[in-house]
């Protein structure tokens, strides 16, 4: 069922209206070379676009528009006043990131809409469109009838998808307790409720589709609806009085994004996102370093340690050292301590109003570990667990990170522990309110953090976040995020990840930035083979795990005496790099398995990371992704032929071959397998 017929677009006048002049029903633009178009109508006076990929009605025609509280609301009675198409193609570098080079290829189109007798009576609708998807925002100017504070009740931003019993769709609920770290559901689309974006979904020709945003700063978050099959509407996380977003003056939307593929690797070969973002606004960025670290982590997480105080404590001065000395010997830049500051005792998550962000526990001396640290060649690597009481961490903000700078400093990892809707804040007047981490009450003060941080040339890492959007490009110090299921979920999780989770991921929430999923658990066994809770992966999709999870920080969760046991497959841990020349998705299907190869900065290396579900398979890959003329020892790291997830996770094979980009290889991947390979350069 659809809100409106759908109008053949043969049937409609078509002008490109420059300039202003023309009254125009439909205007039309398409990508650089024509294969997505978008279609934007006020026909009954209700703006709507279309878009269209390759001739399929990718979204049909959907509304635009939304509501204030004390205003007239932007949509119906408004028709386009006039427009403006341009187009442009550049190239931008960034500091760190999937590829050093980004090009940005699109046609814009701005739409300009009026309504004749009522006030506010202006909007403009930017669409930029690229060959691989489509981004719009709202810009709605100062004007008479939108005065001093501007409350915005509804989006009526539609996303309307046809057939919907025959489109697939991988997705996690939205405005749930826990957020973003719920098991991905495979379903038809029409059995959707609310969900998260990034969403991504199949149409039934096979076009692949995701629907989110980007630089989503000082608004709410949006998810997706279904009010009537096929038809997604934009839902905004809403404050804690109930309105959506707050304004004062001039202000644009983030864009809402469509990307869409010929196929499901497609969507990760896309820059749309980044390209819609703002530039770099923290001018020299060289601080902030790519890197892989280690921590007083994992410990915790399978109970053999505690945050809090007591024998098992494990942000000691001696654990850290310990940590450090391991770091120092295998060449990693960080420890991550958490548990080191007072606050942690008793029920933690409860504890948010009474977490210190300076004082650490008697046993946890930071100068000397920082001076240790320091003739090393290791770093502390900070945290900040909030448990979602953020006028506590804000009051204590400029201070945390000064302790944090004087002691050398340079990343620190945040956590907003607590279910969805409960973050809490006191207002101006003093009173307790409980926010949504998606809401833009936190879109603020995530951000705050990471310019609070930025000025002190500290990275942040955020858990328990709001979704990235890919603030990254503008700004360079927000490294990575959570905002999924992580490995931490393997320790106590209910259910852990089930195997095709990280074959999902890539599709899903990867699209929207980098994250620290904390790979490279080595013993799979610490409840046992048949415990419930461990990785539900072998050895060999651990360490896959590293190419295809992209962040520019990689954790090597496990603890120091798992690898130093395991030396071998240890060893590529030590190799991978965490920042890239280039990164091509070579081949995958969602919630299937995916093949990913990297170029390193660093080198003229390449890496190759590739995992299934739970089904073993042959993968087959092309090595023309190499460089040509060049010849490499491959260094690959793969499941034995016994090897499966449940009973011989560990079965490896490590073996060496020299290759040329003529070649292919053939891995067989085991049930939840994968395989990870170095191209090491041997000419040049
Ligand atoms: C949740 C984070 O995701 C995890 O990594 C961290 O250890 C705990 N919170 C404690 O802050
Ligand atoms: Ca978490």
């Amino acid at each position: 069922m659809q809100l409106y017929k759908y109008t053949a677009l043969a049937a409609c006048f078509i002008f490109s209206s420059f300039g202003g002049q023309a009254l125009a029903k439909t205007i039309s633009v398409a990508s650089p070379n024509g294969q997505v178009v978008v279609n934007v109508d006020d026909d009954a006076s209700n703006p709507s676009y279309t878009v269209i990929f390759n001739n399929e009605e990718v979204i049909s025609r959907s509304a635009l528009g939304m509501a204030f509280k004390n205003a007239h609301a932007l949509g119906e009675g408004f028709t386009i006043a006039s427009s403006k198409k341009s187009s442009s193609d550049s190239t931008w570098e960034q500091p760190w990131g999937e590829r050093q080079l980004v090009r940005d290829n699109h046609t814009e189109l701005q739409v300009d809409f009026n309504h004749a007798s009522h006030n506010p009576s202006r909007f403009t609708v930017r669409f930029r469109v690229f060959d691989d998807g489509v981004g719009f925002r709202y810009e709605v100017p100062k004007q008479k009838g939108l005065k001093g504070l501007i409350e915005i009740t509804n989006e009526y931003t539609e996303f309307n998808i046809q057939n919907s019993s025959n489109v697939t769709a991988w997705w996690i609920p939205a405005r749930g307790w826990n957020r973003y770290e719920y098991v991905y559901n495979t379903s038809a689309l029409n059995e959707i409720d609310r969900v998260h974006t990034p969403f991504t979904f199949k149409l039934a020709s096979g076009t692949h589709v995701s629907i989110h945003e980007a630089a989503l700063v000082d608004y709410a978050g949006m998810a997706l609806d279904q009010r009537r099959e096929g038809m997604l509407k934009a839902d905004l996380a809403p404050w804690s009085d109930g309105v959506l977003v707050k304004k004062e003056g001039a202000f644009n939307s983030p864009w809402r994004t469509i990307q869409i593929a010929s196929n499901a690797v497609g969507l990760l070969n896309s820059d749309l996102i980044l390209n819609l973002n703002e530039p770099n606004k923290l001018g020299d960025v060289s601080w902030v370093e790519p890197a892989k670290y280690v921590g007083i982590w994992w410990g915790m997480h399978i109970t053999e340690n505690t945050w809090g105080s007591g024998p098992k404590h494990g942000a000691t001065t001696a654990n850290t050292k310990y940590f450090m000395d391991f770091a120092a010997k295998y060449g990693f830049a960080g420890v991550l301590v958490e548990g080191w500051n007072i606050g942690w005792d008793g029920d933690w998550y409860s504890n948010g109003d009474v977490f210190s962000f300076t004082k650490p526990y008697d046993d946890f001396d930071i100068a000397e570990l920082a001076a240790y640290g320091k003739e090393k060649g290791v770093r502390i690597i900070g945290h900040h667990e909030t448990s979602g009481s953020v006028t506590n961490y804000k009051n204590q903000m400029a201070d945390a990170f000064d302790l944090y700078q004087k002691h050398n400093v340079a990343q620190v990892k945040t956590g907003y522990v607590a279910d969805g809707g409960r973050i809490k804040r006191v207002d101006e007047n003093g009173i307790v309110r409980y926010e949504w981490h998606d809401g833009q009450f936190m879109s603020r003060e995530y951000l705050r953090s990471v310019t609070e941080a930025a000025k002190r040339k500290i990275s942040i890492n955020t858990h328990e976040p709001i979704k990235d959007t890919g603030l990254r490009r503008t700004y360079p110090n927000w490294i990575a995020r959570e905002g999924a299921r992580g490995q931490e979920f393997n320790a106590w999780g209910s259910p852990p990840n089930p195997p095709e989770h990280t074959t999902i991921l890539p599709f899903t929430r990867m699209l929207s930035g980098p994250m620290d999923f904390t790979p490279g658990i080595f013993d799979l066994s610490f409840n046992g083979l048949e415990g419930e809770n461990r990785p539900r992966t072998t050895l060999a999709k651990q360490l896959a795990l590293y190419v295809v999870i992209y962040s520019p920080i990689q954790m090597a969760a496990d603890l120091p005496r798992n690898y130093e046991a395991n030396l071998k497959p240890f060893q590529f841990i030590l190799d991978v790099t965490t920042d890239w020349q280039e990164s091509i998705a070579l081949a995958g299907e969602v919630g299937e398995f995916v093949t990913i190869a990297r170029k390193a900065k660093d080198s003229d290396d390449w890496f190759l990371g590739t995992l299934t579900d739970e089904n073993k398979r042959n993968v087959h890959v092309d090595l023309s992704f190499l460089d040509a003329g060049k010849k490499y020892e491959a260094q690959i790291y793969r499941d034995g032929n016994d090897a499966n997830w449940q009973t011989k996770p560990y079965d490896i094979i490590i073996e060496n071959k020299v290759v040329t980009s003529s070649d292919s290889l053939t891995l067989p991947l085991a049930t939840s397998g994968g395989a990870a390979i170095r191209f090491k350069i041997l000419s040049n």
